[in-house]
């Protein structure tokens, strides 16, 4: 793991973005986009790039992470309504290229089998971008999930729902239930971009980092992955115990090294 400790929001966004820039201007690249507060930067500077300095998308293909169970598509905190409107209708993806699960599949394991296999289609994912729960998850793969689950249906935690009732109108409009992509899944991304901001993070932060790797933490999963980045401000970094080593490893990081996802397998 590769832990990058940034003063604010704003250098996490565009570090975040030069990761992904790099990775679409190399030829065609498979995006694996999550939803929530913490990507809004790096969607809005990616969107910046797209127009004022020529970054296009238009041989990149894009997977959501997660759904909500139960919302159709149209529904404005759908994911895939929210990822149409944070970032794929303000740049040029093709218009079949944005892939995400059907929340209202009447066979959801059917759904979530079709999801595994459409990322597989396309060679995987490139990069993947995360978020981090409060409660440790990455998707919506709460506390105890399998480190080994594929795409399937969850359950949200209370707290995960007290979390995302900000979206909805009352906080019982927050569904029960998700699709989200599996640990398993999400680690055969060949990069991973773990972001984590503001101070109601660093407990979950520290845990998926420096603690042990468990189905508790399901961010812990990450430790097993061969190329991850943690790009995270100081309020999200405030419990971990090594950031003065993270913070000397990166002053010394050598320019040749980039952080290049890897080549496709
Ligand atoms: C979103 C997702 C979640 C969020 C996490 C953090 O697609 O899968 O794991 O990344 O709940 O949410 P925010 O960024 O809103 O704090």
């Amino acid at each position: 793991m590769e832990i990058i400790v940034l003063p604010d929001t704003d250098q996490v966004a565009r570090t975040a973005a030069d990761i992904i820039e790099e990775r679409v201007r190399r030829g065609p690249a498979v995006v694996g986009l999550a939803t929530g507060s913490t990507p809004l930067g790096t969607y809005r500077e990616l969107i910046r790039r797209h127009r004022e300095e020529g970054l296009s998308f238009t041989d990149a293909h894009a997977f959501l992470l997660d759904e909500y169970v139960g919302l159709p598509a149209s529904h404005p905190e759908s994911y895939r309504s929210v990822i149409r409107r944070e970032i794929a209708d303000h740049v040029d993806f093709a218009s079949d290229a944005v892939h995400g699960l059907d929340g209202e599949a009447a066979d959801p394991a059917a759904e979530a089998a079709r999801y595994d296999a459409s990322i597989a289609a396309a060679g995987g994912i490139d990069v993947q971008i995360l978020g981090i729960g409060t409660d440790g998850h990455i998707g919506f793969n709460e506390p105890m999930s399998s480190l080994a689950s594929r795409t399937r249906i969850k359950t949200l935690t209370e707290q995960t729902r007290r979390d995302n009732a900000r979206f909805f109108a009352r906080p019982d409009d927050v569904p029960e239930h998700v699709l989200t992509q599996g640990l398993g899944t999400i680690l055969e991304a060949r990069h991973v971009l773990l972001l984590g901001l503001g101070e109601a993070k660093a407990g979950a932060v520290a845990a998926a980092v420096e603690g042990p790797v468990a189905a508790l933490c399901p961010a812990s999963a990450l430790q097993l992955h061969q190329h991850v980045t943690v790009l995270i401000d100081a309020a999200a970094a405030s419990e971990l115990e090594h950031t003065e080593y993270y913070q000397y490893t990166y002053g010394k990081k050598p320019a040749w090294q980039g952080f290049r996802a890897a080549r496709r397998r």
